[in-house]
């Protein structure tokens, strides 16, 4: 564990054996090259099958934002009053930004993934990622009519809007570590340094999948819930959280699995602490964003609902770690939006499924993929 070992990773590694637990889900660099995965990539055997499952799974919900019709209901858009079309504009811009982010921060946890169902299921999850970035174009280009400078200045509030901007870097920084030790070499960092950034940057995608992205989502419900607008726009964003919360799972038990190999580096309480926090942080981030923006703008949604829909939400997403709730918020504000809308818990929409997939369906899909899913696994 001292490093003594540490190997230069081969792309083909002859001496390595992929079957066996002697493989680590994530790379460690310390362990010889008969213990490394040798870079042919099977999946006959994987050591840990769910991971494949979910790769499965999720290419069961394979949609395509390009096959999706565009919302071209701008007439709806300008009739919302300045402030509405002001958070819309925000909410979408961060949105936009939040799965930008996800696509470099997956390519990144890509490299460090060893095994080659770990590999599989991050190279499926960007994919998804990068659907969901074309999604994000796709509605700012049908909305604003193909008028590439309202759609360019809406997308870049992302970084010339001071809170949006202050925002994302926050959440860019948190990313940036692993980069960085990429950048330098992992050769030049010590286990545990390694291991803080590992657990650091999974709990950051993880609060990513299961809080950050969903107030942003409750933004736009709200729209269609208050005025009954957007509709096809109101799709889309229904495809990605279902997603998201496909991730969610998924995530939930990368970090599970991933938690007795990097405590061989770090105690057992530093790496649900390093979890715990960034979480924390998250949670903390998107309620001063909130705040900021509601001070400025009241949309209809109070200060007081967003805080405790975030707190809400945190609680939730720890407990499906096994960890603590930290703000001891058990009721969901937003329960009207939710029964409507459906997709809190579960990639399912328990609520209108069949009204609100009419078009084009996963949803069907998803019901049956759901039970798959909540019978191999315990969430
Ligand atoms: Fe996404
Ligand atoms: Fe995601």
């Amino acid at each position: 564990m001292n490093g003594h070992f540490k190997q230069k990773p081969l792309l083909f590694n002859p001496e390595g054996n992929d079957f066996g637990n002697h493989l680590t889900p994530v790379k460690f660099f310390d362990s010889p090259l008969w213990k490394e995965p040798t870079g042919l990539f099977t999946i006959f055997h994987p050591n840990h099958p769910y991971i494949y499952e979910f790769v499965k799974l999720q290419k069961q919900r394979l949609w395509k934002a390009d096959e999706y019709p565009i919302d071209r209901t701008r007439e709806q858009f300008d009739q919302l009053d300045d402030i509405d079309r002001k958070v819309f504009e925000y909410t979408l811009s961060f949105l936009a930004f939040l799965d930008s982010v996800q696509v470099s921060n997956l390519t990144d946890i890509e490299t460090v993934y060893n095994m080659p169902e770990y590999k599989i299921w991050g190279a499926t999850h960007k994919y998804f990622e990068v659907e969901h970035s074309i999604a994000y174009s796709n509605i700012l280009y049908g909305l604003f009519n193909q008028n590439f400078e309202e759609v360019r200045r809406i997308f870049y509030l992302a970084k010339d809007h001071p809170e949006l901007r202050r925002r994302n870097e926050l959440i860019a920084q948190s990313y940036q570590k692993l980069f960085d030790l990429l950048w330098e070499g992992l050769k030049n960092v010590g286990p545990e340094e390694y291991a803080r950034t590992l657990t650091h940057v999974f709990a950051g995608t993880y609060a990513m999948e299961a809080v950050t992205f969903y107030m942003g989502f409750k933004t736009i419900e709200f729209y269609q819930y208050k005025y009954g607008i957007l509709p096809m726009t109101n799709k889309m964003i229904s495809e990605i959280k279902a997603d998201e919360l496909f991730h969610v799972k998924v995530m939930a038990s990368v970090i599970k699995t991933l938690k007795p190999y990097i405590t061989r580096y770090i105690p057992e309480y530093e790496f649900d602490e390093i979890v715990v926090e960034t979480v924390r942080s998250y949670a903390e981030a998107d309620l001063q964003f909130y705040q900021a923006v509601l001070a400025q703008n009241n949309f209809g949604i109070t200060q007081k609902q967003v805080e405790n829909y975030i707190k809400f939400l945190t609680d939730r997403r720890l407990k499906l770690l096994g960890l603590k709730p930290i703000y001891g918020v058990d009721e969901n504000p937003f329960e009207e939006i939710d029964r409507l809308y459906g997709y809190l818990e579960s990639h399912v929409n328990e609520g209108k499924k069949e009204a609100f997939f009419e078009t084009k369906s996963s949803a069907y899909l998803a019901a049956e993929l759901d039970d798959r899913v909540l019978e191999t696994f315990e969430f």
